[in-house]
């Protein structure tokens, strides 16, 4: 992983203090019966996303550095341990939705105390200490970013369940106005450089090392793929056709009777679609949004295009735009949903923001990968099997959390992401 250029002590205690505010203002439209519930296994509690980054920095940086260290409370470290089997044995990730104690308010004590605890020690280290433990607290920082996310993720599933249909926050779905028909944006490819490019910016051990990789001519979609043409999809039978899917694909479809995006359901012939504003009809000028990869490999075959491979998506940001601009549609903006895409101008529109784009890259290592020593060698490396890579970032990821070069991965099948589709093509002159 790499750091951004050493701040001050004063300087990473006000990002701590402005990262971990926002972590509770996420959860604070929700009340510690919503923070306990684990709708599936997938999914954790609210309140369990609270106190398992808090044991991060507690784990990591405390235990490790703080004087005569002792810890919060003695069991957090096997409750609160995510999946770091150096750090030692953990509870049950399915079952994490039946401990109701710790309640919603004592993980917020818990988060208080590790908080005041972590400004007294980068309070208290002189430059070079401070140096040292700079790139774990950074990686703490992204680390809780990546739990703003799911959080968001998990708690629309909880409620999703809930036939009151309970309302999370933020502002209401604008209605948005149709996007015009999908453009292309052409590019020679070559020899490419893929992955971070180093320096200053912070970026996850995956991203590394940087390496040239040769793309044929491809072109890129200008926008994401809209309901109405879902919709199309679905009324041509995509989900009731072998031909356009993988075969494991077709075995989910067929044993969890697929027939439409994640969160949409019909009600007197009429699409309905949960989202954390309420559940509305399905707007066919907004992203789809809520599908697997299996069903936007099988939209790709059915209009007769492809999805892009990671490296082609990355190469193409790269050259419009290394990190999201003020107007792309991120965790930021409250909008908590995929926004239309508006008027075509000649670039790809949604690269950053609204959904995460399925590649048809399986996330593997990059060529001369190498995990870090100990537990935090742990945090990517040992994924990188059974899973794609999605680019870009979607309308939960919080404000400095995206990238060009950012790798996100999910399971072929997983639908609770806030996933979409691009599409891609070979570029061959007729
Ligand atoms: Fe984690």
């Amino acid at each position: 992983m790499t750091s951004p250029v050493l701040e001050s002590a004063s300087g990473f205690i006000a990002r701590y203090d402005e990262l971990r505010a926002y972590t509770e203002s996420l959860a604070s439209p929700l009340s510690p019966e919503d923070q306990t519930v684990q709708s599936m296994a997938d999914v954790s509690p609210t309140k369990w996303h609270r106190a398992h980054v808090t044991w991060f920095f507690e784990t990591f940086l405390l235990a490790e550095h703080e004087q005569r260290f002792v810890p919060f409370q003695d069991k957090y470290w096997f409750l609160f341990n995510s999946y770091y089997e150096a750090v030692g044995p953990r509870y049950s990730r399915p079952l994490r939705g039946v401990i109701s104690r710790p309640g919603a308010h004592d993980v917020g004590r818990y988060r208080a105390n590790v908080d005041d605890r972590m400004r007294d020690l980068i309070a208290g280290l002189d430059e070079g200490a401070l140096s040292k433990i700079a790139p774990t607290i950074t990686l703490g920082f992204h680390h809780e970013q990546q739990h703003q996310e799911l959080l968001l993720m998990d708690i629309k599933h909880v409620l999703s369940l809930n036939p009151l249909e309970p309302v999370y926050a933020g502002r209401p779905r604008a209605a948005g106005s149709a996007p015009g028909p999908l453009g292309w944006v052409d590019f020679a490819g070559g020899l490419v450089e893929i992955g971070h490019p180093g320096g200053d910016g912070f970026c996850f051990d995956n991203e590394l090392p940087q390496h040239q990789e040769y793309l044929a001519p491809y072109r890129l979609a200008d926008r994401l793929i809209t309901n109405g043409e879902w919709l199309e999809f679905m009324a041509d039978g995509g989900y009731r056709r072998a031909e356009f899917w993988l075969s494991d694909g077709w075995g989910r479809v067929q044993s969890e009777g697929w027939q439409a995006p994640f969160y949409w359901q019909q009600v007197d012939g009429v699409w309905l679609e949960h989202t954390l504003h309420g559940t509305y009809p399905v707007d066919p000028a907004l992203p789809v949004c809520h599908v697997s990869h299996y069903e936007a490999d099988a939209y790709a075959a059915w209009a007769g295009k492809r999805l892009p491979t990671e490296a082609e998506w990355e190469h193409a940001a790269r050259l419009q735009d290394e990190t999201p601009s003020d107007t792309d549609n991120l965790g930021d903006k409250s909008a908590f949903h995929p926004r239309a895409a508006g008027e075509p101008d000649g670039s790809l529109r949604q690269l950053f923001g609204d959904c995460w784009e399925w590649t048809r890259s399986s996330y593997l290592p990059y060529p001369g990968f190498h995990a870090s020593e100990g537990a935090i060698g742990e945090y990517n490396g040992k994924f990188m099997s059974a899973q794609m890579v999605l680019r870009g970032g979607c309308a939960f990821t919080p404000p400095g959390h995206a990238r060009a070069s950012y790798r996100n991965f999910f399971p072929p099948g997983a639908r609770w992401a806030l996933s979409g589709v691009r599409l891609a093509d070979d570029n061959v002159a007729p």
